[in-house]
C-alpha cells in the first residue's frame, strides 16, 4: 500500500441498476417493487426528443409519490452536448423530493464535464436549501471517457459510481459491432484451428475498476442488450464480478435476479473466505505469516482477499 490509503467506496449494495424510460411512468411502480438495489429513471437515450419535457415531469412527480423503499434512486440526465441537460439538472434539483439520491451523467469525457454539473448542482442546492447533497454517477462510454477515466473518478466528492456503457463506447471507439456487451464473434485467437474467444470489453472494465478503486467510487458494468440471453448475461456479469465490479445494469426486469445472484458472494465463497481467515488467525498465533489451506499457500495478502468477500457479504446482508 502506498502512503495514501485507498478510500472505501459508498457502503451500499449496488448489485443491480434497473433502468426504465422516464416517458413510461406505468412501469415506475414495478421498478420500485423490483429486487434491484438501484433504480435509474432515464431522461436520455430511451426517451424521444419530443418526450423530454413530459419525462422530466413524470420523474419529478415519481420522486414525491412513489415509495422507493431503501433503494438508491438515480436519474440519468441528458449529455452535456445536448440542449436538455441544464434543464434536467435545474428542474430535478429545484423540484424533485429529497428522496432523489443521485444523478447519472452520461458520455462523460473529462473532469471538466463533472465540474460543470457540480457547479450548477452546488448553486441550486444552496439557493433551494437542499439538505442532502446529490451524488453523481457517470457513464464511461467514449474514447475520451476511457482515456480520462482517472481524472473523472477524482473529479468531485459527489462521485459515487461509474459504469461502462458498452454501446456508445463501441461506437466511439469505432468497434465493428452492433452488440451491447457480451461475446463478439470476430474477437478470437486461433490456436491449432480452434477459436478461443477473448473479451473486447476487458481493458475498459479494468481501467474503470482501477480508477474507481483508487478514488473510492463504485465500479459497475453497464447494459447487456440481448435480454433473451440469460446465460450470456450471467457470463458477462461473472467476468465483471471477477474483475472487481460490484454490479451490473438491467435493461429488462428479468436480468435483475441474475445480477443479484452473481454479485452476491455465494455461501460457499463466504464459507471458504471465513476458513481462510481462521487458518490465518491460527498461523498468526503461531507467529507465522503464511500457512497451507486445502493444499495451497495462504498468507497475509489472502486475509485482504478473503475480507473483500466477507465484507461484501455482510454489507449486503445488513442492507
Ligand atoms: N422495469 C420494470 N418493469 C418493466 C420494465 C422495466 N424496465 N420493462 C418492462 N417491464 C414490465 C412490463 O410492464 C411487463 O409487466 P407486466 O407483466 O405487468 O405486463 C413485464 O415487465 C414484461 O415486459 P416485456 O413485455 O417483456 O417488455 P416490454 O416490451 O414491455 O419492454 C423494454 C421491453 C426493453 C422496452 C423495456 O424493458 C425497457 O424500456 N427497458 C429499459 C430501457 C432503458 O431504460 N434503456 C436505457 C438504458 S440502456
Ligand atoms: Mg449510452
Amino acid at each position: 500500500m502506498s502512503f495514501s490509503l485507498q478510500p472505501t467506496p459508498p457502503a451500499r449494495p449496488n448489485r443491480c441498476q434497473l433502468f426504465g424510460p422516464g416517458s413510461r411512468p406505468a412501469i415506475f411502480e414495478k421498478m420500485a417493487a423490483s429486487a434491484a438495489d438501484v433504480i435509474n429513471l432515464d431522461l436520455e437515450d430511451s426517451v424521444a426528443p419530443s418526450d423530454k419535457d413530459s419525462a422530466r415531469a413524470n420523474i419529478i412527480q415519481a420522486t414525491h409519490d412513489i415509495d422507493w423503499g431503501t433503494k438508491t434512486l438515480s436519474v440519468r440526465i441528458n449529455g452535456l452536448d445536448t440542449p436538455y441537460w441544464y434543464r434536467d439538472v435545474v428542474d430535478l434539483l429545484e423540484q424533485a423530493s429529497d428522496r432523489l439520491d443521485q444523478i447519472m451523467i452520461p458520455k462523460v469525457g473529462n473532469a471538466s464535464d463533472i465540474y460543470a454539473v457540480d457547479a450548477l448542482a452546488t448553486s441550486i442546492e444552496a439557493a433551494k436549501g437542499r439538505k442532502k447533497p446529490i451524488q453523481f454517477e457517470v457513464i464511461i462510454e467514449s474514447a475520451a471517457g476511457v482515456s480520462h477515466v482517472e481524472e473523472i473518478a477524482a473529479a468531485s466528492p459527489r462521485m459515487a459510481a461509474m459504469s461502462l456503457g458498452a454501446a456508445d463506447f463501441a461506437a466511439s471507439m469505432g468497434m465493428q459491432t452492433t452488440g451491447i456487451g457480451g461475446t463478439q464473434e470476430n474477437y478470437y485467437m486461433l490456436h491449432e484451428g480452434q477459436k478461443h474467444w477473448s473479451d473486447p470489453w476487458h481493458w475498459a472494465q479494468a481501467a474503470i475498476v482501477a480508477a474507481c478503486r483508487t478514488h473510492g467510487v463504485l465500479p459497475v458494468d453497464g447494459p447487456f442488450g440481448d435480454f433473451s440471453d440469460d446465460d450470456g448475461f450471467r457470463a458477462q456479469a461473472r467476468r465483471s464480478a471477477t474483475l472487481g465490479m460490484v454490479g451490473k445494469w438491467a435493461i429488462h426486469p428479468k436480468q435483475v435476479a441474475i445480477a443479484n445472484e452473481v454479485f452476491t458472494p455465494s455461501d460457499e465463497a463466504v464459507a471458504e473466505a471465513r476458513e481462510i481467515l481462521a487458518a490465518m488467525d491460527e498461523a498468526k498465533a503461531k507467529g507465522e505469516g503464511a500457512t497451507v489451506y486445502k493444499g495451497r499457500l495462504v498468507d497475509i495478502a489472502s486475509i485482504k482477499q478473503a475480507e473483500v468477500i466477507v465484507k461484501q457479504s455482510e454489507m449486503i446482508a445488513k442492507a
